[in-house]
């Protein structure tokens, strides 16, 4: 396989096999080992680089020339992740960027102006609704929020002048699926740009570009990471869309990510099959023993049969159902505080995709800053409380977990 990730500056081609299943991909793909003769990769520190001659550089800068010019758009490092994320993804070419939303605003600005509109599942992390209502909104670009199974409003809320659909399956924080293809199919023969934020599931879990998404976002301080030390983010997809129009706003622009950054996640890909596999196995426990406890009112999470996604989900995420759980309990936003307020060991910390569980109101956090309408629509309720059960000892976890349920 040949993934092209710069066509500003030098091609950065890596070669293995078509046949290399996702663990191999992590582990093994994006590795150009230097003369030094390294057995892991190094951190190319360094904010620019040096040219041979005046005209070397000129023949850089114009293009004439492969190789690299500058950091905020090209660095060895940076291309070893995306190298490896964009084969794991099944994409041809990878944008890496300072943080999640960073990603958002790459793949908009660089495809969308003034007058088009983006139809939205109305199920997004609070700043990426902000994003789409404060600040594209104020370029001219609209967006309509629908719901995010609702395949019928999804086709009548398209126009004439739309050019994206956006979706996260599952969703944040309730876990609702999209049915990928659905929406897939709803694009063909329009100019809408398909995308989906795949940052619950990561490809150990989902791969969208294989349900016809054309674009996949993430935010790499997630599972990418995994071990919430960096921000960081990805735009992937081919080599119109990323490798030239988002890799030419990053370029311009500038909302890079780091080349330290970039080696963490880099890293952290090897891991991240297993990891996920873990991440998965515990949430479903975790989730089948939540709907037992008193006082919890409703569990969301998409590997439990009574989530009326269920199949879809089993289907579009053949690697499995997630490590995000989220469960309602009586009492409202009074008894989601009691609860989070009496674990010991889980971290209250609004990131997810942590070696360490995390636990936190969504409603007073994550979607705090869009409307209480907003998040009604969206059934973010004041009793909605979101774990992301990370890779302790199960019984640990729900040991933490019982203490403030029993009261
Ligand atoms: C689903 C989802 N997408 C995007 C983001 C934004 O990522 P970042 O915090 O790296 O900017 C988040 C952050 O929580 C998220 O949960």
């Amino acid at each position: 396989m040949r993934l092209r990730l710069q066509t500003m500056t030098e091609p950065i081609m890596s070669q293995f096999p078509e046949t290399w299943q996702l663990a191999t991909r992590g582990v093994r793909a994006g590795t150009e080992r230097t003369p030094a003769g390294e057995h892991s990769e190094p951190v190319y520190m360094t904010s620019s680089f040096a040219f041979d001659s005046a005209e070397q550089a000129a023949a850089r800068f114009a293009g004439e020339e492969t190789g690299n010019i500058y950091s905020r758009f090209s660095n060895p490092t940076v291309d070893a992740f995306c190298t490896r994320l964009a084969s794991m993804e099944g994409g041809e070419c990878c944008v890496a960027t300072g943080s999640g939303m960073a990603a958002t605003l790459a793949i908009c600005l660089a495809t969308l102006q003034s007058g088009d509109h983006i139809v939205a599942a109305h199920s997004l992390f609070g700043s990426t609704i902000g994003l789409f209502n404060n600040y594209l909104s104020k370029l001219g670009i609209e967006t309509t929020f629908v719901a995010p199974d609702d395949i019928d409003g999804w086709r009548a809320a398209m126009r004439r002048e739309t050019r994206m659909l956006f979706v996260e399956t599952p969703s944040n924080p309730l876990t609702e699926i999209v049915d990928m293809a659905a929406l897939a199919e709803l694009c063909q023969g329009t100019d809408a740009l398909f995308v989906v934020d795949n940052c619950f599931c990561t490809p150990a879990l989902q791969r969208p570009l294989e349900f016809g998404a054309d674009v996949v976002i993430h935010s790499a301080t997630k599972y990418l990471d995994g071990q919430g030390r960096a921000v960081g983010g990805a735009v992937i997809g081919d080599a119109d869309i990323v490798g030239n129009r988002v890799f030419r706003f990053l370029r311009t622009c500038g909302p890079s990510m780091s080349p330290f950054n970039a080696w963490i996640f880099h890293k952290a890909l090897e891991t991240l099959d297993v990891r996920m596999a873990a991440h998965c196995r515990s949430a479903q426990s975790i989730a089948e023993w939540l709907v037992e406890q008193p006082g919890v009112e409703h569990v969301y999470f998409p590997g439990l049969p009574s989530h009326a996604q269920y199949r879809l989900a089993a289907r579009q995420q053949p690697g499995g159902f997630g490590g995000i759980v989220s469960f309602r309990v009586s009492g409202g936003r009074e008894g989601a505080f009691r609860l989070i307020n009496t674990t010991q060991m889980l971290s209250i910390t609004a990131n997810l995709g942590d070696t360490r569980s995390t636990i936190v109101h969504p409603a007073s956090t994550t979607h705090a800053r869009i409307s209480a309408a907003e998040r009604e629509r969206a059934g973010i309720s004041e009793g909605l409380i979101r774990i992301s059960v990370g890779l302790e000892a199960v019984d640990d976890i729900k040991a933490d977990l019982s203490a403030g349920l029993r009261g």
